[in-house]
């Protein structure tokens, strides 16, 4: 997908939902575990994808977009740039899509056994006319390198002891077991930047217990984007989302926050990730040999690259399910520095559909206690400030 077509879904994503934010009433605070919103509680013409969390939903359109290289008004028309309401107007291209999306799902009942054999990416492969004619110019070229990422779903790789001794360099790298155990919490301070702060840097705090509550908080131009984790709930508040604090339900959204808090405190890793397995090729990430290691964390495959010479962990891939297809999510870290004796990645980038995001620290606080309310759900924006979406610069 071309950067510029990239910036446009985000110019929109941006615009519309903070429009959004306006229209839906802010939740109350505390009480009973709240009922996530659905797809139908908050749009209009919801047809098909029903019964999913407003999260989900949105990840749905970023996995069509990825996988046809659309962007958001290829489906929708122009008339959605700064009117969230028309995105419930059906258009050809979008009854097209819904089309699909039955098609996908029967295809995949009558001749898989209901299993996710076929996605929209199968035959669109980030276009929207899929090939018909095999091309004798790839047949006869050199193969496009592997991508390290691609993770081989259907093969079972055995469950080799190797992880252990991967983990353990790992550790080792990190600082050892006892300065590990020794590390019970910390603030950090740094900047951010990715498509929310039309990738400008704003600044950056993190708070993490060893306990497992982990949260992050951007200050961008248009308003606070916060993750929250208090080690069994997490929620999300932010001048982009679609409603005005969006709990995330257990499943890869909150399996993958889970997984960041435990990789904030390594030393409980081998513990809190099961079903390792190891076996697969030595692959190669910015020109360094790494070593991949495949876990679930919760009821989500997660993929961790580990840099052969270092043993630090350079790269995670974890998945977004939707019901179309699984999206994936990158982090890469780098930038490892000590603190209270123990090596810390000082930077990390997320890479997902929607857009990639800077995360760099200045400063970090060893051992420091933290009040708990940061933990906590966070308080609904006010007022959503919305400045004008800028589309494509
Ligand atoms: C490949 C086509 C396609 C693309 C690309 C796409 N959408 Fe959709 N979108 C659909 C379809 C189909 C539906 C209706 C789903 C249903 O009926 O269950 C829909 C519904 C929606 C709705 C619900 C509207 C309502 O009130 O009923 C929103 C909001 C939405 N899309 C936002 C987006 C955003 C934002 C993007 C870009 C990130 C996007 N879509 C990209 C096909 C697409
Ligand atoms: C089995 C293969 C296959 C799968 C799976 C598939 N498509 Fe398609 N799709 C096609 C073909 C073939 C066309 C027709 C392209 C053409 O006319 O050149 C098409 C066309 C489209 C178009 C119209 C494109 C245009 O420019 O006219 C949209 C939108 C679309 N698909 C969306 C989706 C979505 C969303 C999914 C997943 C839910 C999906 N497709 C899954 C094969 C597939």
């Amino acid at each position: 997908m071309s950067s510029v077509r990239r910036l446009l879904i985000i110019g929109v994503l941006m615009l519309a939902v903070s429009t959004l934010c306006n229209l839906l009433p802010a939740h109350g605070q505390g009480g009973a575990r709240e009922k996530p919103l659905m797809a139908e509680d908050v749009f209009k013409n919801v047809q098909v994808l029903k019964g999913i969390p407003v999260n989900q939903f949105m990840e749905t359109m970023g996995f069509f977009s990825a996988a046809l290289g659309y962007n958001c008004t290829n489906c929708h028309g122009d008339e959605v740039l700064g009117n969230w309401e028309k995105y419930a107007v059906d258009i050809p291209l979008k009854r097209t899509a819904r089309g699909m999306i039955q098609v996908v799902n029967t295809i995949n009942k009558d001749l898989f056994g209901g299993r996710e054999a076929v996605t929209c990416y199968t035959c669109h492969r980030g276009s929207p006319s899929p090939k018909v004619v095999p091309s004798l110019l790839e047949q006869y070229s050199e193969p496009p390198a592997d991508d390290p990422n691609e993770v081989e779903i259907h093969r079972r790789a055995p469950a080799a002891p190797a992880a252990d001794a991967i983990l353990n360099g790992y550790i080792q790298a990190l600082g050892g077991d006892e300065r590990l155990a020794a590390l019970t919490s910390f603030v950090g301070k740094g900047s951010y930047e990715g498509f929310d702060t039309y990738h400008g840097k704003v600044p950056l705090e993190v708070y993490a217990n060893a306990t497992g509550q982990r949260t992050v908080i951007a200050y961008t131009q248009n308003g606070d984007s916060v993750t929250a984790y208090d080690g069994h709930n997490a929620w999300i508040v932010g001048p982009d989302k679609p409603v005005s604090v969006l709990q995330l339900v257990p499943g890869g959204d909150l399996d993958g926050i889970q997984l960041d808090s435990d990789l904030a405190f390594p030393g409980r890793l081998k513990q809190a990730l099961t079903d390792w397995r190891t076996g697969f090729p030595t692959t190669i990430i910015n020109d360094r040999s790494v070593q991949v290691v495949q876990a679930m964390a919760g009821g989500s495959r997660v993929k961790l690259f580990f840099d052969k010479e270092t043993a630090l962990l350079t790269r995670v891939v974890r998945y977004s399910k939707t019901v179309v297809g699984a999206v994936p999510i990158q982090i890469d870290y780098s930038d490892y520095r000590e603190v209270a004796g123990v090596k810390m990645p000082f930077q990390w980038r997320l890479t997902w559909t929607d857009g990639q995001s800077t995360y760099k620290l200045d400063e970090v606080q060893p051992n420091v206690t933290i009040d708990p309310a940061k933990f906590a759900r966070p308080l609904a924006p006010a007022a959503p400030v919305v400045a004008p979406a800028k589309v494509a610069r």
